[in-house]
């Protein structure tokens, strides 16, 4: 019974077999394909030939089963088909056609048919995706209360049913900001309304945050809802800066010394150094004191001692060193400038009182003249 029953079994398998060669299994090609869009990609189907076999002709069929290519082996000239294949080199009783440039509308069921003399025409069928990745903009920093533009892309807009905009936070919080879908408007969540703007794209989506605040600090990640191959993502993180607007205060000590502070209130912390021109006369390096605030900023303060002679003879600046800037940001102590402050108050003093004296004494002649004339 067994033995019957599997005998009959390897009998069906054996003539399912034969029907399949009969029909196209001398034609093999890969069922199934991934191709990225905007890259050249190539077809390929194998036929093997039968002794006394010729291949005469090769036809393709696109996804709308027209004719994509044709020609016949070993002659360059017989090539017909479609502007955006060529037929490319393969070994002999393979077919390779590549398609330029991959486009969504590539996307489907490719047919191969091999005209043989003199058993007629065997094929076969390779189907292909049309794939995408997410690129996302590399990481970015933002001043605090400027603009921040976040982007990612996606060149399959065709196969995107919404994408949504989610905000990481440092702490590892996951919040939703916005979102586009199709034939929609883009959502903004209630917490960034106002102050966040989406693209109204399923390409190329861009997630502008004006002003920036430091909790907007942190990665965010554009999700791609694709049909039918599912999610797709990119992130991109942002730091955010706060620029310092550095201070210099001083005060006597004691005698002939002076303690002056250089202070500063930035995210990331800034780097304070002193520059005190051609000359040494500091009373050692500067003390630095580094003191976070609430908001996420820190308040670093240099502490340098002089001699207050050396204020008289040189300058002495502080110099504050931040990411954000281009350059230091140079604070004087002010000594030369006062210097030059109190000389031009002065000239303008004197000034002011000729023209007033001599107003005083022009206004005084004309009286006495009038007073004489009416006498
Ligand atoms: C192409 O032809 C095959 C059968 O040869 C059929 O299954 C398929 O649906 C056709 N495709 C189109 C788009 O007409
Ligand atoms: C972007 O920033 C994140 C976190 O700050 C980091 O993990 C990642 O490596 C950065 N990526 C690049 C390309 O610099
Ligand atoms: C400088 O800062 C320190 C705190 O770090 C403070 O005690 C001192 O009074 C400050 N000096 C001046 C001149 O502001
Ligand atoms: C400043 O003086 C110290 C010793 O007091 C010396 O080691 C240093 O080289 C001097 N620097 C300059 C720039 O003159």
């Amino acid at each position: 019974m067994t033995v019957q029953a599997s005998c009959r079994n390897s009998l069906q398998v054996w003539l399912l077999l034969l029907a399949v060669g009969k029909l196209q299994g001398r034609v093999t090609a890969p069922a199934y394909l991934v191709a990225p869009v905007e890259k050249p990609f190539t077809l390929t189907c194998t036929v093997s030939r039968e002794r006394g076999e010729s291949l005469k002709q090769v036809l393709w069929l696109d996804v709308q089963n027209q004719t994509l290519l044709t020609y016949q082996p070993g002659n360059r000239d017989s090539v017909s088909g479609q502007q955006h294949v060529e037929l490319a080199t393969s070994p002999k009783d393979t077919s390779a056609i590549t398609i330029r440039r991959v486009g969504f509308r590539d996307e489907g069921c490719y047919t191969c048919i091999f005209e043989l003399h003199p058993s007629g025409s065997k094929q076969g069928q390779t189907c292909l995706t049309v794939t995408a990745s997410v690129t996302a903009d590399s990481n970015k920093t933002a001043v605090s209360g400027k603009k921040a533009s976040l982007s990612c892309s996606y060149n399959l807009p065709e196969k995107v049913q919404h994408i949504v905009w989610k905000h990481i936070s440092p702490q590892g919080d996951h919040t939703e900001v916005a979102s586009f879908a199709k034939r929609s408007d883009p959502m903004i969540e209630p917490p960034y309304q106002g102050r966040v703007w989406l693209t109204a794209s399923l390409s190329d989506s861009k997630l502008t945050i004006q002003p920036v605040a430091i909790e907007d600090e942190g990665c965010y990640t554009c999700l791609y809802e694709t049909h039918p191959d599912g999610q797709k993502s990119g992130t991109v993180c942002l730091s955010t800066f706060v620029l310092p607007k550095p201070q210099v205060s001083y005060k006597t000590t004691s005698q002939g010394v002076i303690e002056a502070n250089c202070t500063s209130v930035s995210r990331p912390p800034a780097e304070i150094v002193w520059n005190v021109e051609r000359d040494n006369r500091t009373m050692g390096p500067p003390a630095t004191t580094l003191v976070p605030q609430a908001d996420g900023t820190t308040l670093v303060i240099s502490t340098l001692t002089v001699q207050s002679g050396l204020l008289k003879d040189v300058s002495v600046k502080c110099l504050v060193h931040h990411k954000g800037l281009e350059s230091p940001i140079a604070v004087s102590m002010n000594t030369k400038i006062g210097k030059a402050l109190t000389i031009l108050i002065s000239v303008t003093t004197v000034a002011a009182l000729l023209v007033m004296s001599l107003c005083f004494c022009l206004w005084k002649c004309f009286l006495r003249k009038e007073d004489e004339s009416r006498d």
